[in-house]
Formats: C-alpha cells, sequence, structure tokens
C-alpha cells in the first residue's frame, strides 16, 4: 500500500483533507491550550500515519511544534521532502513506542481503518495512549461501517493533470473493504505515469472504537460526525476527540 501513490499522492489531491482535519481540530487545540496553559510553540503535537506530511506541513506554519509516523517509506520520503527541518518516525502503529511524549496525537484520513484486526487497533489505542503527557488529547477520524459500505463502486475522476480510476468493494461479512486506484499522472510533455495501488480497509461499529479507547486507558471520549451530514450513528466519517 502507498508504494506507488505516494510520489503522485498530494498531485493526485489525497493531501487537501488535512486542511479540512485541521479546521475540525484546532478549536479543541485551543481548548486544550488554555486549559492546560501551554502556550502554542510549546504545543507538542505528533501525527500518525502521516503520510506525506501535509497535516505536519500545516501544523508547523500554524506556529506548533510538530512531527509526523508512518510505516510507508515512500510517503515518509515526500514528507521529509515537504518539512525538511520536521522529525519523521518510521514506525508501524500497532507496535511503536517513542521516547519523547507529546500533549496531542492526530490521526486523520480514516489511517487507523488500515488497522484490519480489534485486537491491533487495541493495541494502536494503547500505544497512542503511552506516547501522550498526562491529559493529552488522541484527535482521529475514521471511515465507518456505513463509509465504507460506499467503496463499493467504480467511478472515474478526470481532472487536467490526471485521470483515476478507483474500484472498490465491500465485504459485508467481515466489514473489510478494498479501492484499487489506477491513475495517469500527466509529467513532461505528451507523457503520462501510469500507477496501480491498492488500499484495504475495516471498518468498527462506533460502539467498538468507543470501547477499544477506555479499555487503552483514555478517560473521556467525544465522538461526533465528521462533515455533520447526518448523526453520528450514521454517519460515513466519526471524528474522535479522547482525553488522556
Ligand atoms: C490515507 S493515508 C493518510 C495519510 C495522511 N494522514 C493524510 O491525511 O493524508 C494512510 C496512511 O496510513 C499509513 N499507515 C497504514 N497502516 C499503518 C500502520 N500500521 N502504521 C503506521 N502507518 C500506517 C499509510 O502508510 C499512509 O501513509
Amino acid at each position: 500500500m502507498y508504494s506507488s501513490l505516494a510520489k503522485y499522492y498530494d498531485k493526485l489531491g489525497f493531501n487537501e483533507f488535512a486542511k479540512a482535519f485541521l479546521l475540525k481540530a484546532l478549536p479543541f487545540f485551543k481548548k486544550y491550550m488554555q486549559n492546560h496553559r501551554v502556550p502554542k510553540p510549546y504545543l507538542k503535537i505528533i501525527d500518525l500515519a502521516c503520510g506525506t506530511g501535509e497535516l505536519c506541513r500545516l501544523l508547523n506554519k500554524n506556529g506548533f511544534k510538530s512531527c509526523g509516523l508512518d510505516i510507508s517509506r515512500d510517503m515518509l520520503i515526500i514528507a521529509r521532502q515537504k518539512n525538511p527541518k520536521l522529525k519523521f518516525y518510521n514506525k508501524d502503529l500497532r507496535t511503536f513506542s517513542l521516547k519523547p511524549k507529546f500533549h496531542i496525537a492526530t490521526c486523520s484520513f480514516d489511517s487507523l481503518n488500515h488497522i484490519m484486526k480489534g485486537d491491533e487497533l487495541l493495541a494502536t489505542f494503547k500505544n497512542v495512549y503511552r506516547c501522550l503527557y498526562k491529559n493529552g488529547l488522541f484527535v482521529f477520524d475514521m471511515n465507518t461501517i456505513t463509509g465504507l459500505r460506499n467503496w463499493s463502486i467504480q467511478f472515474v475522476n478526470s481532472r487536467k493533470d490526471y485521470l483515476i480510476i478507483r474500484n472498490g468493494g465491500y465485504d459485508d461479512g467481515n466489514h473489510k473493504a478494498y479501492m484499487f486506484i489506477e491513475a495517469f499522472v500527466k509529467s513532461k510533455g505528451k507523457c503520462y505515469n501510469r500507477l496501480y495501488d491498492v488500499f484495504y480497509q475495516k471498518g468498527y461499529p462506533n460502539s467498538t472504537v468507543r470501547r477499544l479507547l477506555k479499555k487503552a486507558g483514555f478517560l473521556k471520549i467525544t465522538m461526533s460526525s465528521f462533515h455533520q451530514e447526518k448523526p453520528v450513528a450514521q454517519c460515513g466519517r466519526i471524528f474522535v476527540v479522547a482525553h488522556k
């Protein structure tokens, strides 16, 4: 996953979600800074499954102290090119542990749905809990089972500089979804680069996400609909703030 896509991730617009995520998360960061009297430049944020480092870049631009972590070396090559002064860790969410601690951990754009088993999601939540200071926040979004059902489609998106074909499927039996991506991205002259990639995701009931966060030690958990188009029980993407 992501090895072919990494180089073109931003060009194909996948990085745009980071901006929407930051807009959602900023009020919670501000409240945290007020409640715990941490001035902005000292607020340490780690973006987990940071991909090409777009959220790290935006956080840094907004005056926060940010760093990133991702399992994909290819995604991190781009993240480091974009953010030469920021620290990036090449680690797996399911097994990581870090010496530094953070006030806030983020995990955006359904990255947690890449964790395909409940016990691995619990291990991830425990690792996040451990990397936070006392009172720290874990802020993330996830595709819901309802959201992943919509992956059972084929669609083509044609833009000036690229054409992207998505071919997805969803298995209601085990709540697993896949998405094949084939894209043609304009390079020099009349040439296009052709790439393939495939992603797998798992949907968890909202109650399971909540239960596993509690089991990992998180105390207060707020869950809302990311796009606020529907009540949380029926939405396609949840936005979660978990307090240590
Ligand atoms: C959809 S991308 C999101 C990237 C970024 N958060 C964003 O908003 O653009 C999912 C990311 O999760 C990473 N990822 C998937 N499984 C992971 C794991 N077990 N540990 C760490 N990163 C993982 C992938 O390498 C990829 O960069």
